[in-house]
């Protein structure tokens, strides 16, 4: 393959001046050659003849060393988008990787770069099949809005070429591996994060001891299931659940549901409105508004423990749904709420007056900052 053969001080320079041009070949290393100079590798759109600049450069054979994915993604993005873009342009560097996706936050200030970005993630994560931009999250169930940018078939798609491709390539469904389960989403149609793991850990410890304390299996209702993250630990244990109820207003999130819960997997998807149904025996299913329920009247006081993971509604929601627990005897409430820093000291007065408990018998713990003024709080309600 040709290279071009430069003195190691041109180096980036000529480098810059081959991306401009559209001559350099990204997909094979830039290296030093045995005598001492260094090498730049050529597409094959670069002319025999270069233009002045280069012209006092040769051009050489010799052979390509394909970039290696051991090495990691800035060094790359350095090679390709040039020296100190890294450190002191790009705002956002980071991604998030869900089962085989890249997630790659959106800013107006990469977009220049995304080849670059594109390039350098893709090559040192050979395990990815898709990269996508996050815009952000949209509409009342707060999913993502994904851009897929990139994708990995028997080569690397990107650019203009997407265009012509079927969207089933484009499909960001995936399997995400958390404490052992893998659970199957599409997270441009769902609600997942995956920085909520050690939460459903702490809520898989808690509700195990309640139900040791019991000495029985518990009956869990999760009215704001997702795709069932929360409940697929609990089901792995032996014993740990007895009755179960699964709801989640968003409509996509049920084939997952039905996919992720072992006892659902491969029974009928079929939801009369405003309605739970129950496709195998104790187990309850329902797309609703979890509101609702409690207006099923067969659902009220039935349940043990309580999952409330709206956190935006949590404390507005709870009162609603304290009928569906058991009025009488242990149960047990967990929540996620985000409120501001500054009431974070009143949470366990609030929830006592909601739930009509001793402070005592209310934890809480702040998770992280939200935002600027909030920060998301787990708290367990025991009685
Ligand atoms: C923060 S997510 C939690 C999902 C899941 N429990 C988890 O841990 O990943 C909240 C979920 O509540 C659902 N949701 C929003 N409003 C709802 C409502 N009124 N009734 C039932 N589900 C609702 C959303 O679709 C979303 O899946």
């Amino acid at each position: 393959m040709r290279h071009l053969s430069v003195p190691s001080s041109m180096t980036q320079q000529t480098i810059d001046i081959l991306r401009e041009s559209g001559w350099l070949h990204t997909e094979h290393r830039v290296r030093p050659y045995d005598d001492g100079r260094i090498l730049i590798p050529l597409n094959d759109n670069t002319p025999s003849e270069l233009p002045s600049d280069l012209a006092n450069f040769p051009i050489i054979d010799a052979n390509p060393i394909p970039w290696n994915s051991r090495e990691s993604w800035q060094a790359r993005f350095t090679e390709l988008a040039g020296e100190g873009v890294l450190e002191n342009i790009i705002v956002s560097k980071t991604h998030e990787i869900l089962g085989d996706l890249l997630i790659q936050r959106h800013d107006e200030v990469n977009d220049q770069y995304l080849p670059a970005f594109i390039q350098s993630k893709m090559e040192t994560h050979p395990r990815i099949r898709l990269m996508l931009l996050d815009h952000g999250v949209k509409g009342e169930f707060r999913i993502r809005d994904l851009q897929p940018i990139a994708v990995r078939t028997n080569r690397l798609i990107w650019g203009e070429e997407l265009e012509g491709l079927e969207s089933n390539l484009l499909d960001p469904t995936t399997d995400v591996p958390e404490n052992g389960l893998r659970l199957r989403l599409n997270p441009s149609r769902v609600y997942f994060s995956s920085k909520l793991q050690y939460e459903r850990q702490n809520t898989t410890k808690e509700l195990t001891q309640f139900s040791v304390e019991l000495g029985r299996p518990i009956n869990i209702c999760d009215p704001f299931c997702g795709v069932g993250p929360a409940i697929a630990p609990l089901l792995r244990r032996e014993s740990l659940v007895g009755d179960l109820l699964v709801n989640d207003l968003n409509p996509d999130c049920l084939p997952f549901l039905f996919h992720n819960l072992k006892p659902l997997r491969g029974l009928e998807l079929n939801f009369p409105q405003d309605n739970l149904v129950e496709p195998t025996s104790g187990i309850f299913v329902g797309c609703m508004d979890a509101t609702q329920i409690p207006s099923i009247k067969d659902q009220c006081g039935r349940w043990d423990a309580l999952l409330v993971n709206l956190p935006h509604q949590t404390l507005r929601l709870l009162p609603a749904l304290l009928p569906l627990l058991r009025p009488e005897g242990p149960m047990r409430i967990c929540g996620w709420t985000i409120i501001p820093e500054s009431e974070v000291i009143e949470l366990p007065d609030k929830l006592s007056r909601i739930v009509d408990c001793n402070v005592e018998d209310i934890e809480v713990r702040v998770r992280k900052q939200f935002n600027a003024t909030d920060m998301l709080a787990a708290f367990i309600v025991r009685r």
